[in-house]
Parts: structure tokens; C-alpha cells; sequence
């Protein structure tokens, strides 16, 4: 069995964050949601693993490079432009050959991992086999109409989705979906939908099968989303307390400071993961805050937000919250006459003011 993970695309509804960085690559509790998904491969059996890579090649590799550190071996797959999961799909055909494999979308968080579902399938041997979960917002994804257990059929972003039955961003396939998906069309979107392919699939009979998930499953594809699932991989951590934390500190329920962090005179309230070198003063972290490494937080109140390597907060007199801050950037107070706001945002930013 080999193992495709899809980490091209653009990532538009993560912009601006997406300008300069993979949004495969942003951190959920400060490791990159690409990451959860090469340890659920890993931990299902699986060590032969293409990466489609775009645009972000370079950045994907730095952070993954060989796959060593999973005990995978990673073979890099350059998709010029991101023409769709399918696209994806048909482009790896030369590393798949004729095993059997899992796709696997690389902005996807599941909780409970694929192993299970991976037996299952090796087991049964299915041409194809989905995971379905049920959401509150079916309009936003692909969608499976099912008759008792059968999926009669697929529909990508329908306007009037016909169930709350969400097609998960894993799929296992045998080759039969190569001749797939030579047979469809671009979508309206101008992308060849995976979606269309296994509809395809269940069309001409082939042995399509599909488990509805319970564990909690994230697409991180939007800043809500990430919080959400920065919130769910939070609730799983274990305390841990390796940086200093003063005495005039307080850090309650299921708090991290790695190493080399500092904690002077605030105040964390869990759960919350402080990266290493971050040094947090006179400050208060409040539930379901990821603060990555090296950054500083002075005299401010965080919480239920995502802030990521190098940024600064400082002397801010109103909590920030449900808040995602890209890298390096500076939020600080503008004491310097004329009163004003300051901003230096770039394109797509959003700022939320009092
Ligand atoms: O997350 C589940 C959903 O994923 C499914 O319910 C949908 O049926 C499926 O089409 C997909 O929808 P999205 O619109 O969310 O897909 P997105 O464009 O965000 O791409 C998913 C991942 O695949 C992302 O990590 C980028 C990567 N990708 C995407 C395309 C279109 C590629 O590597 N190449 C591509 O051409």
C-alpha cells in the first residue's frame, strides 16, 4: 500500500497567511497540520509516500525533506498548477503503479488516524472506499447520498446538498480510478473532482464502499476551522512544563511550555501550548492558544488564538481572541501623536477593532 499526500493547491481562504507560506505547513498546537497527516500514514503501516507538491515546493520540502524523521520515504510529485484532486490523482499514476493506495488531502486533521480503516480496507479489497462524517454545512464540501449503506451518489459543493454527509479528505483507491479519471470533465471550478471520479466509479460498478466516521475530523482550509481544530488537538495534550515559570506565575490545566520558554508575573489557563523560546511577561494566556516559538507577549491577554513564530505583542489593553497571527508580525501599541491606528497589513488581511 502507498500513501499520496496532496500539499499543493493555493489556499486562498487562508490569505494572508497563504501569500508567503504552504497552508499544509501552518501549525496546529505549533506543529504543521501536514505533519498530523504523514504520522496517520506512518501509523497506519504505510512508508512509500508521494507528497504532490505546487507553487510551495520548496517550503514543503524543507520541512518534510527525505520523510526520515517518520520512518517514510518521501517521493516529491511537482503538480505545475493545482487542477484538482483528481488532476493530482491521475499525475501519480507513475509512482503508484498498480498497488493498492490511500489519498490523503493535506490540510485534513482526523483524530482517531486511518489505521483502522486502512485494515479495512486491505481486508475487503474494495476498488474504492470513502469516509463520510456528518456536518453542519454539507453546501462546503463533497456530499454522499446513500441508500441504506450504499453511496448512490457524490456531489461536490452542491447548492441544495441532499444529506449532511461530508466526503472526508482520505479516499483508498486500487488503479481502477486511473481509467476514472481519464473519463470526466473539468468541474465548474475548472478542477477535476475527485468527487466526479468515484461517482464515475459507482456509475460503470465498481465496488465502492464508505464508513461514517465518528472521531472529529477538521478541513483546516479557513481560519475557523484552524481554531477549531487548534481547540480539538489542544484538548488531547498531556501537561508539561520543561521552560521556567516564575513564582509570581500561574499555569492551570493542561498547559505546555516547551523548553527555553519563559514565564514571568502571567497568568495560562490551559489548555495552551507555549513554543520554545517564547517568553511570555506580565501577561495572561487564556484556553485554546497556541503561542509558537520565540514569540513575545508583554503585558497583553491572549486567548482562543493561533500566534506563530517570531511575533510580537505588546502593551495591548483589550484581549485578543479567536485571532491567527502569521509570522514575525508586530502588534503594539502606537503611543505617538497624532493618535492614530497603524497598520501595516498585507493583502487580505482582517483586523478586528474596539
Ligand atoms: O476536506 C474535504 C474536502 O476536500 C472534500 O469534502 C471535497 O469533496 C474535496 O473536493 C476537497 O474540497 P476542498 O475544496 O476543501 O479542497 P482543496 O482545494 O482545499 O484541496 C484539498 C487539499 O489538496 C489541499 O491541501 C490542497 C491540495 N490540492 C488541491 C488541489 C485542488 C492539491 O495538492 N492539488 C490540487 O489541484
Amino acid at each position: 500500500m502507498k500513501g499520496l499526500i496532496l500539499s499543493g493547491g493555493k489556499g486562498t481562504r487562508l490569505r494572508p497567511l497563504t501569500h508567503t507560506n504552504a497552508k499544509q505547513l501552518v501549525p496546529i498546537a505549533n506543529k504543521p497540520v501536514l505533519f498530523y497527516g504523514l504520522e496517520a500514514i506512518r501509523e497506519a503501516g504505510i512508508t512509500d509516500v508521494g507528497i504532490i507538491v505546487g507553487d510551495t515546493r520548496k517550503d514543503i520540502e524543507q520541512a518534510v525533506s527525505d520523510g526520515s524523521r517518520w520512518g517514510i520515504k518521501v517521493t516529491y510529485i511537482d503538480q505545475p498548477e493545482p487542477l484538482g484532486i483528481a488532476h493530482a490523482v491521475a499525475i501519480a499514476e507513475p509512482f503508484i503503479g498498480t498497488d493498492p493506495f490511500v489519498v490523503y488531502l493535506g490540510d485534513n486533521l482526523l483524530r482517531d488516524g486511518i489505521g483502522d480503516l486502512v485494515q479495512e480496507f486491505l481486508r475487503r479489497r474494495p476498488n474504492g472506499q470513502i469516509m463520510l462524517a456528518r456536518v453542519d454545512n454539507p453546501e462546503q464540501f463533497g456530499v454522499a447520498e446513500l441508500e441504506g449503506e450504499k453511496v448512490v451518489r457524490l456531489e461536490e459543493k452542491p447548492k441544495k446538498p441532499k444529506s449532511d454527509l461530508a466526503l472526508v479528505g482520505v479516499y483508498m483507491f486500487d488503479s481502477s480510478i486511473f481509467e476514472a479519471v481519464k473519463c470526466i470533465k473539468p468541474s465548474w471550478r475548472n478542477e477535476l473532482e475527485i468527487t466526479d471520479a468515484i461517482q464515475h466509479m459507482i456509475e460503470q460498478d465498481f465496488h465502492v464502499e464508505s464508513h461514517i466516521i465518528d472521531g472529529w475530523w477538521k478541513d483546516t482550509g479557513k481560519l475557523e476551522d484552524m481554531l477549531e481544530a487548534n481547540r480539538m488537538v489542544l484538548d488531547t495534550v498531556e501537561e508539561r512544563i520543561e521552560g521556567s515559570v516564575d513564582e509570581g506565575s500561574t499555569v492551570e490545566f493542561k498547559v505546555v511550555v516547551e523548553e527555553g520558554a519563559e514565564v514571568r508575573a502571567s497568568t495560562i489557563r490551559g489548555p495552551a501550548i507555549i513554543g520554545a523560546g517564547a517568553i511570555l511577561e506580565n501577561s495572561y494566556i487564556g484556553p485554546f492558544t497556541s503561542i509558537d516559538r520565540g514569540v513575545r507577549i508583554t503585558n497583553s491577554e491572549v486567548e482562543h488564538s493561533i500566534i506563530l513564530e517570531g511575533s510580537v505583542i505588546e502593551d495591548i489593553p483589550v484581549r485578543i481572541a479567536d485571532s491567527l497571527i502569521g509570522r514575525d508580525v508586530v502588534v503594539a501599541q502606537s503611543p505617538h501623536k497624532p493618535k492614530a491606528y497603524r497598520f501595516m497589513l498585507g493583502d487580505a488581511s482582517r483586523v478586528g477593532i474596539l
